[in-house]
């Protein structure tokens, strides 16, 4: 145990066992991704059945070239919205390290911060490496994502991380091990996944801690800014401009979407593992809470 380190205080010790970790498994993108060496012929961006259109009748009248190239701007759309994202989870951190200093817990938020700058570095280069330009969100999403900023710290912050990094995880998980996908972006999501693990560990005890310590009146700023959070972000992650690198419409096929077979199946795909959490730390309690989330259309039945 290091000097001057509590030993009955459970933050410090996973902030500290996540130091530990942080100093010996990383990777630094700019040589453990060869950037230099050219795109496969023929290789795909994202699995086919996790595209936003897969099983529509739109879907059913592209070429298969027109699909690899709405693949590529999914996945440009996805690590644009992954920069504002981690930049977004940034501002919270620096936050509780001014609320804090000092404290292993402040600690790893400040190598947090650094992973999280390396990560968005990495996703740019990536954008940059396709030729495709990065997708901005509009000006409403532009506004929510600011207002953000503003949540309060505490449970809402850390399942909000939760949201986009455990969603994330599970699509690069697939992807990742996806042969057919394009050797920078499966190395990309493998360097991206190890070192979430320990962000998702950290926003996961900390959210149960805050949940714990609240009683119903207290949890239920919470659950409600998260939910209203849920119901935004998970529109925000294919930008609908994606859909004119194949010349359909944006709101055509942003209809085409929302309202096609796969987008449920994807959307509990993403989010089982981190909805039974959020279950269980009580998140998801209260009738209107429950029915934000069923307009989401991510839950699974049994929840
Ligand atoms: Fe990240
Ligand atoms: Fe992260």
């Amino acid at each position: 145990m290091p000097h001057g380190l509590d030993n009955t205080d459970g933050r410090e010790r996973v902030a500290d066992r996540l130091l530990r970790s942080s100093a010996e498994h990383f990777y630094d993108a700019d040589v453990d991704i060869d950037w230099a060496a050219p795109w496969e012929e023929g290789k795909h961006w994202l699995p086919e059945h996790r595209l936003s259109l897969y099983g529509t009748e739109l879907w059913r009248r592209l070429t298969p070239e027109q699909r690899v190239e709405l693949g590529k701007h999914e996945l440009v759309s996805l690590l644009s919205f992954g920069i504002l994202a981690e930049g977004l989870l940034s501002k919270y951190l620096l936050r509780i390290v001014a609320r804090e200093p000092a404290t292993r817990h402040a600690m790893y938020a400040l190598t947090e911060i650094g992973e999280e700058s390396r990560h968005s570095t990495m996703f740019a280069r990536l954008i940059d490496k396709t030729g495709v330009a990065p997708y901005r969100p509009n000006r409403l999403n532009r506004i929510q994502l600011k207002l953000a900023e503003f949540f309060p710290l505490g449970p809402v912050v850390y399942a909000g991380t939760l949201l986009i990094e455990e969603i994330l995880d599970r699509g690069q998980r697939e992807t990742m091990a996806d042969s057919t996908i394009q050797p920078h972006v499966r190395q990309l999501m493998r360097i991206h996944v190890l070192e979430e693990a320990r962000h998702i560990g950290f926003a996961r005890d900390e959210l149960a801690r805050g949940m714990a310590e609240r009683g119903a009146a207290r949890r239920l700023p919470h659950q409600l800014l998260l939910a209203y959070f849920g119901l935004v972000v998970y529109p925000m992650l294919i930008n609908p401009k994606v859909y004119e690198s194949v010349g359909i419409e944006p709101w055509r096929g942003f209809l085409a979407a929302f309202t096609g077979p796969q987008y449920r199946a994807t959307m509990r795909f993403l989010s089982e593992p981190m909805l039974r959490y959020f279950a269980e730390v009580g998140l998801l309690d209260g009738k209107v809470v429950h029915a934000l989330w069923q307009l989401a259309r991510s839950l699974p039945d049994d929840l």
